[in-house]
């Protein structure tokens, strides 16, 4: 496919880069048309060294090729990222200044937009109406991504991830009209990982969570256009590129963390192995062997219930309406007791969050593994739904149910 991709000067521009080695790798051929600002931001050389094509914005440069006008007739696809205030409405009015310009107004197939920019200027009435006009001309525009924005402040205007305008770059040419990310503007938190409860300053209790499936959650979170904070207890792992990450290491320091974390999320989803117990004295010294004493005895305490705090925070902070969705993880085995499912069934009405997933454990299943087979129950008593395959797949169809349980409720201000 030939694809155009216009950089805007923002300061967003630089996870352009990312996004133009998504398109190259995947077999496309891209050229790249910088507006001069962005060249402040990330030179033509980087353009012309990941893409492999020459790089200008100027109508006057290889006149013989006609440039301002094959361009755009010849792509498959433009995408616009990041599409400035300034972009957008150089776009809306038609404008033919310079070679990107020019591109728009020769496009014949479809042409995305990935806004970024400062909330207000996204909000501000003469962006909006800009907006409107190039939606009502058939172009698409993405919602930005909600979150941390060039300085300390935060809201709307964020450029989604790299592969959150690619999947949306890729829904759109195969014609899907429902192009825009599906947890566009929303806040998800993450735990992941399994926590480690001190006994000493060399030793632990911990557990053999790898913290795959909560990365592979984040990834996918964040490619569905979410702005995505994972609480990291210890992973065998890295984190993901595009999420923000909050270590912790014990259980009461993941509940201060998801608590807080909370407070601005629309989704949580607490896929951490959180300990149940923890050591009742921490020793701050070694504990050492001694033959002049009996062996050491370990009392444990109980750790709080975070996903059952967290539901009770929710609901006494909007009584009546649901503003948040609350997910939670259940590691089952089968017992003389009851079946897996009916043991995740008595979990989710004592933990009352809106979904459950769960895993069926043994100790050859899921810790550490890459993949995965899950049931999604909900809490609404609607059909178990199944999932299986690697844990990027099932990590995609949690995220999808998510985004389908959300589409009712609108984003959090
Ligand atoms: N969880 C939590 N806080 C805890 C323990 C668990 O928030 N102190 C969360 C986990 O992150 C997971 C869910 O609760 O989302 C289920 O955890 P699990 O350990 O399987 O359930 P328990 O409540 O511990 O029940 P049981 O040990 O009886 O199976």
């Amino acid at each position: 496919m030939r694809i155009v991709l216009g950089v805007g000067g923002g300061i967003a521009a630089y996870k352009v880069a990312s996004l133009l080695r998504l398109f190259t790798e995947a077999g496309h051929n891209v050229t790249v048309i910088p507006t001069e600002a962005s060249t402040r931001f990330v030179g033509t050389a980087t353009w012309e060294a990941l893409s492999g094509n020459p790089v200008s914005n100027s109508v006057f440069d290889d006149v013989h090729q006609v440039n301002h006008v094959r361009l755009g007739h010849e792509a498959d696809l433009i995408v616009i990222a990041p599409a400035t205030a300034d972009l957008l409405a150089k776009a809306a009015t038609g404008q033919a200044g310079d070679l990107l310009t020019n591109t728009l107004l020769m496009a014949r197939g479809p042409v995305l937009f990935a806004p970024a920019m400062h909330t207000e200027m996204w909000q501000h009435a003469a962006t909006r109406a800009n907006v409107e006009t190039l939606r009502s001309r058939g172009a698409a525009v993405l919602e930005p991504a909600s979150g941390r924005l060039t300085g300390a402040d935060s809201g709307p205007g964020r450029l989604p991830e790299p592969e959150a305008i690619f999947n949306a770059a890729m829904a759109l040419v195969q014609g899907q009209s429902d192009f825009q990310l599906p947890l566009a503007g929303r806040t998800v938190t993450i735990s992941a990982g399994g926590t480690r409860e001190p006994l000493d300053p060399v030793r632990f209790l911990g557990n053999r969570s790898s913290g795959k499936q909560g990365v592979a959650l984040a990834v996918a979170a964040r490619n569905a256009g979410a702005t995505v904070r994972l609480l990291a207890a210890h992973m065998d792992v890295a984190p993901p590129a595009g999420v923000e990450v909050v270590p912790v290491e014990t259980a009461l320091q993941l509940r201060e963390a998801a608590l807080a974390a909370a407070a601005d999320s629309d989704v949580v989803i607490m896929s951490a192995a959180v300990a149940d117990f923890r050591p009742a004295a921490v020793s701050d010294t070694k504990i050492k062997k001694r033959d002049d004493r009996d062996d050491p005895v370990i009392t444990l305490v109980r750790n709080p219930d975070i996903l059952h705090e967290l539901v009770e925070l929710r609901n006494s902070a909007a009584p009546g309406g649901r503003q948040q969705l609350i997910v939670g993880f259940a590691a089952e085995t089968g017992d003389s007791d009851g079946d897996v499912l009916a043991h995740a069934r008595a979990k989710l009405q004592r933990k009352g969050c809106d979904l459950l997933v769960v895993n069926h454990v043994g100790t050859d299943k899921v810790f550490g593994q890459d993949t995965n087979s899950v049931v999604i129950l909900a809490r609404s008593g609607s059909e178990p739904q199944e999932a299986s395959g690697t844990k990027a797949e099932v990590s995609a169809a949690i995220i999808g149910r998510i985004s389908g349980e959300l589409n009712s409720v609108s984003p959090r201000a």
